[in-house]
């Protein structure tokens, strides 16, 4: 079973429990060829610290000593390794050799037999050159086949593999079938050549389509993904395992794996690694090495360098960042380059898990960044969500400092002394309304000073998008004190603008909902103020604490009358998450809401949404912050669903 313990967007940090123990993913399984070991398993195990690794189930079959004691002994014996053994099936063999002699039921029989703790179904291999009819003709098999083995596995858990070519529908229709059957993780097939081809654009296309039609509470494992470079942009589209058999095949020609690439020892002048394979090493030295000598060091430095990558990704998880540290790896070369833009086209299926905010900033690394989830779900809320104030004058700023507010706090106020006038920003989001100067990512965003064409051209796009439906008398550009004379000569009274209440009622809309502002603030506002920062703090109506306003995003906590008057505005299930009986009686006492206690919940609910907690007759019982979505929720057994800040008694 899966457990989700952290995220940011749809990659993933994960508890998985198996037959052989707990392992923690993202993780990789090193490839251990049971007749030749480059590295020893005892030794992945004690001093690599690798929990898992991944063997072939077939070789140990087609050899009579290795399957004799395999059987008699098992596999964890057999291979003397104490921790979590994955086996494949011989699909791979027979995409390499044209065939293998081995049927679907009897390798899965003999990979349950031999102890194995994840065994994988004898799927089709579906190249990338297959046409449509022989693609669909071999997921139907790979269907068939994989329902087969569910009623063997025994007690070994079951890999089924999503095959599909690069037909992104039958992968997507590949991966919704095999969901609905009794296996527990999923591999997706069939990449290799892609990956040995540096198609990662298409592998893109692959993981993505893949990962729409995977029910969500299971990992997903990327066969044949070794090389450390492109674990991150992986890992950002939801894979949560891999396996490398390259560590040891790269090593026997003398190439050593970087995140920046491959280099061959040949072409290398120097040794500029310090792992623990490499440290005190030099050109010289390692030229005076015979050949297994130099095989075992750079097998065991490629292994290093994969196992810090993984640690690194999970770092990035962990800190909000892995967008930053997948554009980062992807310009290490022109093909993952590709690969970063190609997400571009899957930002509408990004977005749905898009964090409402994170707690590191939006760093710009290039032109790529602008396709970011965050600054598309920007741009959606502000044209859906906004309505634009009635006024007269709009005074556009050039792209500044952040917050917004204070970098152009005398100018507007000069200009609101003798003019009614609305302010925005055209930054690289896009058009940035005042009062919305503080929300993520806009706040939390950083930019060279020195801006390219590209997000020059965006913002220009994006603020002619916006002219469109504008209803504002006269728009300017702040060009300085002759534009503030101009406004003078034609201006009418001064500013009816108050940018709290504009504020307040920008960021509810965007944050809830459209129409959210007017539920919210129906009646007497009072708005509570930092003292030091003159911030807002709290949102009073009529009395009653309805909001918090958060200093670090920018967005809205929900307080017990917030959410009375949301439940109250909005039919459900917006913003609710639904929980039966059991749970109500214990998040009503503030206690969190954990996946397999939901009943249903908002859709539009993307992770750290703040959301309310009801029950079955729509009786508010808690307020807190989703952690998943609403596909995540239900298909979960286990892990947070809703972190509870308060509970609510009836
Ligand atoms: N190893 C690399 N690719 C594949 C695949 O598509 N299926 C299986 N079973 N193993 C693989
Ligand atoms: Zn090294």
């Amino acid at each position: 079973m899966l457990e989700l313990l952290k995220r940011d967007g749809l990659a993933r940090i994960c508890s998985l429990e198996t037959p052989g123990g707990m392992l923690e993913t993202p993780c990789l399984l090193p490839v251990v060829n049971p007749r030749i070991s480059t590295v020893s398993p005892r030794e992945l195990y004690e001093d690599f610290g690798f929990k898992a690794l991944i063997t072939n189930s077939y070789i140990i079959r087609n050899n009579r000593e290795l399957k004799e004691k395999a059987l008699s002994s098992g596999v964890h014996e057999l291979l003397d390794f104490p921790g979590i053994i994955m086996t494949d099936s011989g699909t791979f063999q027979s995409y390499v050799h044209g065939e293998v002699d081995v049927g679907n039921r009897e390798i899965v029989e003999f990979q349950r037999d031999i102890g194995s703790d994840i065994g994988t179904v004898l799927d089709i291999f579906t190249e990338p050159s297959w046409g449509r009819e022989r693609t669909s003709e071999a997921v139907e098999v790979t269907v068939e086949r994989t329902r087969e083995a569910v009623d063997l596995k025994g007690r070994m858990m079951l890999g089924g593999v999503v095959q599909g070519s690069l037909f992104e529908d039958l992968r997507e229709d590949c991966a919704r079938r095999l969901s609905k059957l009794n296996v527990d993780i999923h591999p997706i097939g069939g990449v290799v050549p892609l990956m040995e081809t540096y198609r990662f654009a298409d592998l893109v296309d692959v993981i993505v389509a893949s990962k729409k039609g995977l029910i969500p509470s299971r990992p997903v494992h990327l066969f044949g993904a070794g090389h450390p470079m492109i674990f991150a942009l992986a890992v950002l589209l939801g894979c949560d395992m891999f396996d490398s058999a390259s560590y040891a095949k790269y090593a026997r020609d003398g190439r050593f794996m970087f995140v920046e690439g491959t280099m061959h020892l040949e072409d290398m002048k120097r040794i500029s690694c310090d792992c623990p394979a490499c440290r005190g090493q030099s050109m010289e030295s390692m030229s005076g090495m015979n050949q297994e000598e130099r095989c075992r060091l750079i097998a065991r430095h490629n292994l290093h360098e994969m196992k810090i990558e993984i640690e690194r990704v999970k770092r990035a998880i962990a800190e909000g960042s892995i967008w930053e540290l997948a554009e980062q790896r992807c310009r290490s070369h022109p093909a993952l380059l590709s690969g970063l833009r190609r997400l571009a086209e899957h930002k509408v299926f990004l977005e749905k898990y898009e964090p409402l905010s994170r707690d590191s900033p939006f760093f710009y690394t290039g032109k790529e960044s602008l396709d970011r989830p965050s600054a598309y779900r920007y741009e959606k809320r502000f044209f859906e969500r906004y309505k634009q104030p009635q006024m007269d004058i709009l005074v556009g700023f050039e792209d500044g400092r952040r917050p917004y507010a204070s970098t152009y706090s005398s100018e507007m106020r000069a200009v609101s002394s003798v003019s009614d006038a609305h302010f925005v920003v055209m930054s690289p989001f896009g058009p940035v309304p005042i009062e919305l100067d503080e929300i993520y990512p806009i706040a939390q965003s950083l930019f060279p000073d020195i801006k390219d064409a590209d997000t020059d051209l965006k913002m220009r796009k994006l603020m002619e998008r916006m002219s469109h439906d504008q209803t504002y008398g006269m728009c300017v550009i702040w060009e300085g004190e002759e534009t503030l004379k101009t406004i003078r000569s034609i201006a009418r009274g001064t500013s009816k603008f108050d940018i709290d209440m504009s504020r307040i009622r920008a960021v509810a809309d965007y944050q809830f909902g459209e129409g959210a502002s007017s539920i919210l603030f129906d009646g007497e506002v009072k708005l509570v103020k930092s003292k030091t920062t003159l911030r807002i703090r709290n949102v009073l109506v009529d009395g009653a604490h309805v909001l918090s306003m958060r200093a670090d995003d920018g967005f809205f906590t929900l307080r017990p009358e917030g959410a009375r008057r949301l439940r109250n505005g909005f039919t459900s299930p917006k913003l609710r998450v639904i929980v039966n009986k059991d749970s109500a009686e214990f998040n009503r006492q503030g206690k969190n809401v954990f996946c397999g206690f939901v009943l249903d919940c908002d859709d539009e609910i993307v992770p750290f949404d703040e959301v309310i907690v009801v029950d079955e007759s729509d009786t508010i019982v808690a307020i807190g912050r989703a952690m998943l979505t609403r596909t995540e929720m239900l298909a979960f057994k286990k892990g947070l669903a809703v972190k509870v800040r308060e509970g609510v008694a009836t």
